[in-house]
Protein backbone atom coordinates (compact mmCIF):
# COMPACT_ATOMS: atom_id res chain seq x y z
CA UNK A 1 0.00 0.00 0.00
CA UNK A 2 1.05 3.63 -0.78
CA UNK A 3 0.79 6.70 1.20
CA UNK A 4 0.39 10.19 0.19
CA UNK A 5 3.59 11.65 -0.86
CA UNK A 6 1.83 14.77 0.97
CA UNK A 7 1.22 12.52 4.30
CA UNK A 8 5.41 11.53 3.72
CA UNK A 9 6.90 14.59 3.75
CA UNK A 10 4.51 15.32 6.99
CA UNK A 11 6.87 15.39 10.12
CA UNK A 12 6.16 14.48 13.91
CA UNK A 13 5.21 17.37 16.19
CA UNK A 14 8.50 18.36 18.16
CA UNK A 15 6.68 19.05 21.26
CA UNK A 16 4.77 15.59 21.21
CA UNK A 17 7.63 13.24 19.40
CA UNK A 18 9.35 11.99 22.97
CA UNK A 19 5.67 10.96 24.11
CA UNK A 20 6.49 7.50 24.40
CA UNK A 21 10.13 7.69 25.88
CA UNK A 22 8.17 9.83 28.10
CA UNK A 23 5.90 7.13 29.31
CA UNK A 24 8.61 4.75 29.90
CA UNK A 25 10.61 7.83 32.56
CA UNK A 26 7.51 8.01 34.27
CA UNK A 27 7.20 4.49 35.28
CA UNK A 28 10.42 4.22 36.15
CA UNK A 29 8.94 6.40 38.79
CA UNK A 30 10.76 9.65 37.46
CA UNK A 31 8.52 13.24 37.76
CA UNK A 32 8.77 14.98 34.61
CA UNK A 33 8.38 19.14 34.29
CA UNK A 34 6.47 19.32 31.31
CA UNK A 35 7.63 22.33 28.92
CA UNK A 36 7.16 20.82 26.06
CA UNK A 37 3.73 21.49 25.23
CA UNK A 38 1.51 24.48 25.48
CA UNK A 39 -1.27 23.13 27.74
CA UNK A 40 -2.07 25.70 30.32
CA UNK A 41 -2.81 24.65 34.15
CA UNK A 42 -4.87 27.45 34.58
CA UNK A 43 -8.31 26.28 36.04
CA UNK A 44 -11.24 26.52 33.10
CA UNK A 45 -14.03 28.98 34.36
CA UNK A 46 -16.85 27.73 35.68
CA UNK A 47 -19.32 28.96 33.69
CA UNK A 48 -18.22 26.59 31.22
CA UNK A 49 -18.60 23.52 32.78
CA UNK A 50 -22.24 24.89 34.03
CA UNK A 51 -23.54 25.65 30.71
CA UNK A 52 -22.22 22.23 29.61
CA UNK A 53 -24.15 20.63 32.32
CA UNK A 54 -27.23 23.00 31.95
CA UNK A 55 -27.86 21.51 28.17
CA UNK A 56 -29.75 18.95 28.43
CA UNK A 57 -31.39 18.48 25.17
CA UNK A 58 -33.39 15.37 24.39
CA UNK A 59 -31.46 14.69 21.09
CA UNK A 60 -28.42 15.70 21.03
CA UNK A 61 -28.77 17.40 17.07
CA UNK A 62 -25.79 18.95 14.60
CA UNK A 63 -25.05 22.31 15.18
CA UNK A 64 -25.63 24.39 12.23
CA UNK A 65 -22.21 24.37 9.68
CA UNK A 66 -21.29 27.48 10.73
CA UNK A 67 -21.91 27.60 14.26
CA UNK A 68 -24.41 28.33 16.47
CA UNK A 69 -25.70 31.72 16.73
CA UNK A 70 -24.74 32.54 20.66
CA UNK A 71 -21.50 31.43 20.44
CA UNK A 72 -20.91 33.58 17.04
CA UNK A 73 -22.94 36.71 18.79
CA UNK A 74 -20.66 36.40 21.71
CA UNK A 75 -17.32 36.41 19.29
CA UNK A 76 -18.83 39.69 17.83
CA UNK A 77 -19.67 41.63 21.10
CA UNK A 78 -15.75 40.57 21.94
CA UNK A 79 -14.64 41.91 18.99
CA UNK A 80 -16.52 44.85 19.28
CA UNK A 81 -14.93 45.15 23.09
CA UNK A 82 -11.68 45.37 21.11
CA UNK A 83 -12.90 48.09 18.69
CA UNK A 84 -13.40 45.54 15.65
CA UNK A 85 -17.07 45.18 13.95
CA UNK A 86 -17.78 41.91 13.13
CA UNK A 87 -21.40 40.60 11.45
CA UNK A 88 -22.78 36.66 11.45
CA UNK A 89 -21.62 36.08 8.01
CA UNK A 90 -18.14 37.06 8.90
CA UNK A 91 -17.01 34.27 11.54
CA UNK A 92 -17.36 30.58 11.05
CA UNK A 93 -16.82 28.46 14.11
CA UNK A 94 -14.12 25.31 13.91
CA UNK A 95 -12.87 23.08 15.84
CA UNK A 96 -9.92 25.07 17.32
CA UNK A 97 -7.93 27.10 15.50
CA UNK A 98 -6.25 23.86 13.90
CA UNK A 99 -9.27 23.59 11.81
CA UNK A 100 -9.44 26.78 10.46
CA UNK A 101 -5.47 26.45 9.54
CA UNK A 102 -6.29 23.67 7.83
CA UNK A 103 -9.47 24.92 5.83
CA UNK A 104 -8.19 27.91 4.83
CA UNK A 105 -5.02 26.16 3.27
CA UNK A 106 -7.73 24.31 1.73
CA UNK A 107 -9.25 27.15 0.23
CA UNK A 108 -6.24 29.62 -1.27
CA UNK A 109 -3.66 26.74 -1.89
CA UNK A 110 -2.95 24.62 -5.37
CA UNK A 111 -0.10 22.37 -5.46
CA UNK A 112 3.19 24.34 -5.02
CA UNK A 113 1.81 27.54 -3.85
CA UNK A 114 4.03 29.53 -1.38
CA UNK A 115 2.99 30.50 2.48
CA UNK A 116 5.69 32.91 3.99
CA UNK A 117 5.84 32.37 7.32
CA UNK A 118 8.48 33.99 9.94
CA UNK A 119 10.73 31.42 11.05
CA UNK A 120 10.95 29.57 13.90
CA UNK A 121 7.48 28.78 13.85
CA UNK A 122 4.65 27.08 15.28
CA UNK A 123 5.43 23.38 13.52
CA UNK A 124 2.00 22.40 12.80
CA UNK A 125 1.84 25.18 9.94
CA UNK A 126 4.11 23.12 8.50
CA UNK A 127 1.09 20.35 8.11
CA UNK A 128 -1.50 22.29 7.14
CA UNK A 129 -0.14 24.29 4.54
CA UNK A 130 2.00 20.94 3.34
CA UNK A 131 -1.37 18.91 3.38
CA UNK A 132 -2.97 21.53 1.49
CA UNK A 133 -0.34 20.78 -1.18
CA UNK A 134 1.50 24.16 -0.29
CA UNK A 135 4.84 25.11 0.67
CA UNK A 136 6.14 27.24 3.62
CA UNK A 137 8.30 30.16 2.38
CA UNK A 138 10.38 30.64 5.98
CA UNK A 139 11.47 34.28 6.67
CA UNK A 140 14.78 34.24 8.87
CA UNK A 141 14.49 36.24 11.92
CA UNK A 142 17.24 35.76 14.67
CA UNK A 143 17.22 35.39 18.39
CA UNK A 144 19.50 39.28 18.65
CA UNK A 145 17.00 40.91 17.16
CA UNK A 146 13.85 39.76 19.54
CA UNK A 147 12.42 37.58 16.44
CA UNK A 148 11.42 40.73 14.54
CA UNK A 149 10.09 40.19 11.37
CA UNK A 150 7.92 43.12 10.01
CA UNK A 151 10.76 44.20 7.57
CA UNK A 152 9.64 45.29 3.62
CA UNK A 153 12.53 44.37 2.26
CA UNK A 154 12.90 41.28 3.87
CA UNK A 155 9.26 40.10 2.84
CA UNK A 156 9.09 41.51 -0.58
CA UNK A 157 12.27 39.72 -1.52
CA UNK A 158 10.50 36.40 -0.72
CA UNK A 159 7.01 37.10 -2.69
CA UNK A 160 6.95 35.21 -6.30
CA UNK A 161 4.44 34.71 -8.55
CA UNK A 162 3.64 31.51 -6.14
CA UNK A 163 2.87 33.34 -3.02
CA UNK A 164 -0.81 33.45 -1.48
CA UNK A 165 -0.06 34.54 1.99
CA UNK A 166 1.64 35.84 5.15
CA UNK A 167 1.04 33.95 8.02
CA UNK A 168 1.95 34.88 11.57
CA UNK A 169 1.33 34.43 15.10
CA UNK A 170 0.43 37.14 16.91
CA UNK A 171 2.03 36.95 19.68
CA UNK A 172 4.17 34.64 18.75
CA UNK A 173 4.49 30.64 19.36
CA UNK A 174 7.25 29.86 19.97
CA UNK A 175 9.17 33.61 20.46
CA UNK A 176 6.83 35.09 22.12
CA UNK A 177 7.37 38.09 19.26
CA UNK A 178 4.12 40.91 20.06
CA UNK A 179 4.25 43.01 16.58
CA UNK A 180 3.51 46.61 17.14
CA UNK A 181 0.97 48.86 15.25
CA UNK A 182 3.62 49.94 12.78
CA UNK A 183 4.91 46.69 11.80
CA UNK A 184 1.29 45.08 11.33
CA UNK A 185 0.74 47.93 8.97
CA UNK A 186 4.22 47.41 6.80
CA UNK A 187 2.96 43.74 6.93
CA UNK A 188 -0.83 44.97 5.56
CA UNK A 189 0.71 47.20 3.13
CA UNK A 190 2.84 44.06 1.40
CA UNK A 191 -0.07 41.83 1.11
CA UNK A 192 -2.35 44.70 -0.04
CA UNK A 193 0.21 45.32 -2.74
CA UNK A 194 0.83 42.18 -3.69
CA UNK A 195 -2.70 41.33 -3.53
CA UNK A 196 -2.06 38.53 -0.81
CA UNK A 197 -3.90 37.05 2.06
CA UNK A 198 -2.48 38.73 5.67
CA UNK A 199 -3.59 35.66 7.97
CA UNK A 200 -2.99 36.61 11.99
CA UNK A 201 -2.88 33.49 13.48
CA UNK A 202 -4.34 35.26 17.49
CA UNK A 203 -4.70 32.75 19.53
CA UNK A 204 -2.61 34.43 22.33
CA UNK A 205 -4.32 37.46 21.96
CA UNK A 206 -4.56 37.80 25.17
CA UNK A 207 -1.11 36.88 26.68
CA UNK A 208 1.26 40.27 26.58
CA UNK A 209 3.02 41.25 28.91
CA UNK A 210 4.41 44.85 28.79
CA UNK A 211 0.89 46.55 29.15
CA UNK A 212 0.20 46.63 25.15
CA UNK A 213 -2.85 47.17 23.58
CA UNK A 214 -4.94 44.33 22.24
CA UNK A 215 -3.93 44.19 18.57
CA UNK A 216 -5.53 42.32 15.83
CA UNK A 217 -5.17 42.02 12.36
CA UNK A 218 -8.75 42.98 12.23
CA UNK A 219 -7.87 46.47 13.35
CA UNK A 220 -5.84 47.66 10.33
CA UNK A 221 -7.69 49.67 8.08
CA UNK A 222 -8.19 48.61 4.24
CA UNK A 223 -7.14 44.97 4.28
CA UNK A 224 -10.49 43.83 5.21
CA UNK A 225 -10.44 41.74 1.93
CA UNK A 226 -6.95 40.44 2.87
CA UNK A 227 -7.08 39.49 6.10
CA UNK A 228 -8.21 36.22 7.99
CA UNK A 229 -7.80 35.69 11.56
CA UNK A 230 -7.09 32.32 13.26
CA UNK A 231 -9.02 31.72 16.84
CA UNK A 232 -9.66 30.00 19.75
CA UNK A 233 -10.99 29.35 22.96
CA UNK A 234 -8.15 27.05 23.80
CA UNK A 235 -5.62 29.42 25.12
CA UNK A 236 -7.98 32.44 26.12
CA UNK A 237 -10.04 30.60 28.20
CA UNK A 238 -7.72 27.87 29.30
CA UNK A 239 -9.80 25.48 27.32
CA UNK A 240 -7.95 23.55 24.77
CA UNK A 241 -9.85 20.44 25.36
CA UNK A 242 -13.30 22.35 24.19
CA UNK A 243 -12.06 22.23 20.86
CA UNK A 244 -13.31 25.84 19.99
CA UNK A 245 -12.04 27.88 17.43
CA UNK A 246 -13.15 30.22 14.78
CA UNK A 247 -12.03 31.37 11.05
CA UNK A 248 -12.90 35.09 10.71
CA UNK A 249 -12.68 37.22 7.55
CA UNK A 250 -14.89 39.82 6.01
CA UNK A 251 -13.71 38.32 2.44
CA UNK A 252 -16.79 36.75 1.43
CA UNK A 253 -15.53 34.37 -1.54
CA UNK A 254 -13.37 33.15 1.29
CA UNK A 255 -16.25 32.59 3.59
CA UNK A 256 -18.17 30.91 0.52
CA UNK A 257 -15.69 28.48 0.18
CA UNK A 258 -14.59 27.66 3.57
CA UNK A 259 -18.63 26.88 4.28
CA UNK A 260 -18.11 24.37 1.66
CA UNK A 261 -15.66 22.62 4.12
CA UNK A 262 -17.35 23.51 7.01
CA UNK A 263 -20.52 21.89 6.05
CA UNK A 264 -18.70 18.84 4.46
CA UNK A 265 -17.17 18.02 7.90
CA UNK A 266 -21.30 18.66 9.00
CA UNK A 267 -20.27 20.95 12.35
CA UNK A 268 -18.78 21.12 15.43
CA UNK A 269 -19.82 19.96 18.49
CA UNK A 270 -22.78 21.14 19.94
CA UNK A 271 -22.06 20.92 23.45
CA UNK A 272 -18.75 22.30 23.46
CA UNK A 273 -20.17 25.12 21.55
CA UNK A 274 -22.92 25.77 23.59
CA UNK A 275 -20.21 25.75 26.89
CA UNK A 276 -17.99 27.86 24.90
CA UNK A 277 -20.50 30.84 24.31
CA UNK A 278 -20.55 30.94 28.56
CA UNK A 279 -17.49 31.34 28.38
CA UNK A 280 -17.00 35.13 26.83
CA UNK A 281 -19.41 35.79 29.90
CA UNK A 282 -16.09 35.67 32.35
CA UNK A 283 -14.92 39.37 33.22
CA UNK A 284 -12.10 41.82 32.30
CA UNK A 285 -10.48 40.42 36.04
CA UNK A 286 -9.99 37.23 34.74
CA UNK A 287 -7.78 37.94 31.65
CA UNK A 288 -6.09 40.43 34.16
CA UNK A 289 -5.47 37.51 36.64
CA UNK A 290 -4.49 35.30 34.12
CA UNK A 291 -1.89 37.41 32.72
CA UNK A 292 -0.29 38.79 36.13
CA UNK A 293 -0.06 34.91 36.47
CA UNK A 294 1.65 34.57 33.46
CA UNK A 295 4.13 37.52 33.34
CA UNK A 296 5.46 36.04 36.87
CA UNK A 297 5.86 32.62 34.89
CA UNK A 298 7.62 34.79 31.73
CA UNK A 299 9.76 36.63 34.49
CA UNK A 300 10.59 33.33 36.17
CA UNK A 301 11.92 31.27 33.01
CA UNK A 302 13.34 34.33 31.57
CA UNK A 303 15.79 35.24 34.92
CA UNK A 304 16.53 31.89 35.40
CA UNK A 305 17.59 31.15 31.79
CA UNK A 306 19.49 34.11 31.15
CA UNK A 307 21.60 33.42 34.24
CA UNK A 308 22.59 29.76 32.98
CA UNK A 309 26.17 29.52 31.69
CA UNK A 310 25.92 30.01 27.80
CA UNK A 311 22.31 30.09 27.39
CA UNK A 312 20.97 32.62 25.30
CA UNK A 313 17.13 33.69 24.90
CA UNK A 314 15.23 37.21 23.98
CA UNK A 315 12.69 38.06 26.28
CA UNK A 316 9.19 37.06 25.31
CA UNK A 317 6.36 39.66 25.53
CA UNK A 318 3.82 37.57 24.76
CA UNK A 319 2.08 34.17 23.95
CA UNK A 320 3.69 31.65 27.02
CA UNK A 321 6.85 30.08 25.39
CA UNK A 322 10.55 31.29 25.22
CA UNK A 323 13.63 29.94 22.45
CA UNK A 324 17.00 29.28 24.20
CA UNK A 325 20.39 28.37 22.43
CA UNK A 326 21.26 25.77 24.90
CA UNK A 327 24.92 24.97 25.02
CA UNK A 328 24.49 21.63 23.52
CA UNK A 329 25.38 19.89 20.56
CA UNK A 330 21.99 18.09 19.78
CA UNK A 331 18.38 19.20 21.39
CA UNK A 332 17.38 16.32 20.71
CA UNK A 333 19.79 14.20 21.87
CA UNK A 334 19.72 16.25 24.83
CA UNK A 335 15.88 15.85 25.22
CA UNK A 336 16.43 11.97 24.83
CA UNK A 337 19.54 11.37 27.19
CA UNK A 338 17.60 13.89 29.60
CA UNK A 339 14.55 11.40 29.64
CA UNK A 340 16.60 7.93 29.34
CA UNK A 341 19.61 8.34 31.80
CA UNK A 342 19.30 11.59 34.02
CA UNK A 343 17.75 12.79 36.88
CA UNK A 344 18.08 14.87 39.64
CA UNK A 345 16.26 14.56 43.12
CA UNK A 346 14.08 12.14 41.24
CA UNK A 347 12.71 14.38 38.69
CA UNK A 348 13.69 15.46 34.90
CA UNK A 349 12.35 18.20 32.43
CA UNK A 350 10.40 17.84 28.91
CA UNK A 351 10.80 20.73 26.58
CA UNK A 352 10.34 20.59 22.72
CA UNK A 353 13.85 20.82 20.50
CA UNK A 354 14.50 23.90 18.37
CA UNK A 355 14.93 22.04 14.50
CA UNK A 356 11.44 20.87 14.54
CA UNK A 357 10.33 25.18 14.52
CA UNK A 358 12.66 25.93 11.34
CA UNK A 359 12.20 24.90 7.58
CA UNK A 360 16.04 25.85 6.75
CA UNK A 361 18.23 22.85 7.25
CA UNK A 362 20.67 23.29 10.23
CA UNK A 363 18.70 25.85 12.37
CA UNK A 364 17.35 25.33 15.36
CA UNK A 365 19.75 22.01 16.26
CA UNK A 366 20.75 23.48 19.58
CA UNK A 367 17.48 25.50 20.60
CA UNK A 368 14.62 24.62 22.49
CA UNK A 369 11.18 25.85 23.25
CA UNK A 370 10.33 25.88 26.93
CA UNK A 371 6.12 26.51 27.48
CA UNK A 372 6.36 28.22 30.95
CA UNK A 373 2.83 26.35 31.54
CA UNK A 374 3.14 25.51 35.31
CA UNK A 375 3.47 27.57 38.04
CA UNK A 376 6.37 29.67 39.07
CA UNK A 377 7.18 27.67 42.12
CA UNK A 378 7.75 24.54 39.76
CA UNK A 379 9.41 26.38 37.11
CA UNK A 380 12.17 27.16 39.58
CA UNK A 381 12.56 23.31 39.94
CA UNK A 382 12.22 23.07 36.58
CA UNK A 383 15.37 25.11 35.32
CA UNK A 384 17.40 23.88 38.76
CA UNK A 385 17.25 20.39 36.55
CA UNK A 386 17.35 21.86 33.32
CA UNK A 387 20.72 23.95 34.57
CA UNK A 388 21.99 20.38 36.57
CA UNK A 389 21.22 18.66 32.91
CA UNK A 390 22.89 20.59 30.57
CA UNK A 391 25.98 20.50 33.01
CA UNK A 392 26.22 16.77 33.60
CA UNK A 393 25.66 16.37 29.54
CA UNK A 394 28.30 17.91 28.60
CA UNK A 395 30.68 16.16 31.38
CA UNK A 396 29.68 12.83 30.29
C1 LIG B 1 0.15 29.26 17.15
C2 LIG B 1 -0.95 28.29 17.35
N1 LIG B 1 -1.97 28.29 16.48
C3 LIG B 1 -2.98 27.43 16.60
C4 LIG B 1 -3.01 26.52 17.62
C5 LIG B 1 -4.15 25.57 17.66
O1 LIG B 1 -4.88 25.63 18.83
P1 LIG B 1 -6.34 25.01 18.96
O2 LIG B 1 -6.57 24.09 17.83
O3 LIG B 1 -6.35 24.35 20.29
O4 LIG B 1 -7.23 26.19 18.91
C6 LIG B 1 -1.98 26.47 18.55
C7 LIG B 1 -1.94 25.48 19.64
O5 LIG B 1 -1.04 25.34 20.40
C8 LIG B 1 -0.91 27.39 18.41
O6 LIG B 1 0.11 27.42 19.26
Amino acid sequence: MVFSDRILECNQSPMRKFHTIAEDTKKRGIKIYQLNIGQPDIVTPAVYYDALCASTQPTLAYAPSPGIPSLILQMIRYYKRLGVEYTTDDILITAGGSEALSILMNCILNPGDEVIVPEPFYPNYHSFIGMAGGVVRPLQTNIDEGYRYASREKLESLINERTKAILFTNPGNPTGAVLTDSEMRIIADVAKSHDLFVIGDEVYREFVYAGERLLTIGMVEDIADHAVIIDSVSKRFSACGARIGALITKNRSLRQHALKLCQGRLSVSTQNQIAAAALYNVTEDYFHDMREEYRLRRDTIYSRLSKMNGVVCAEPRGAFYVMARLPVDDADMFQSWMLTEFEYDGSTVMFAPGAGFYKTPGKGQNEVRLAYVLCAEDIEKAMDILEAGIIAYNRR
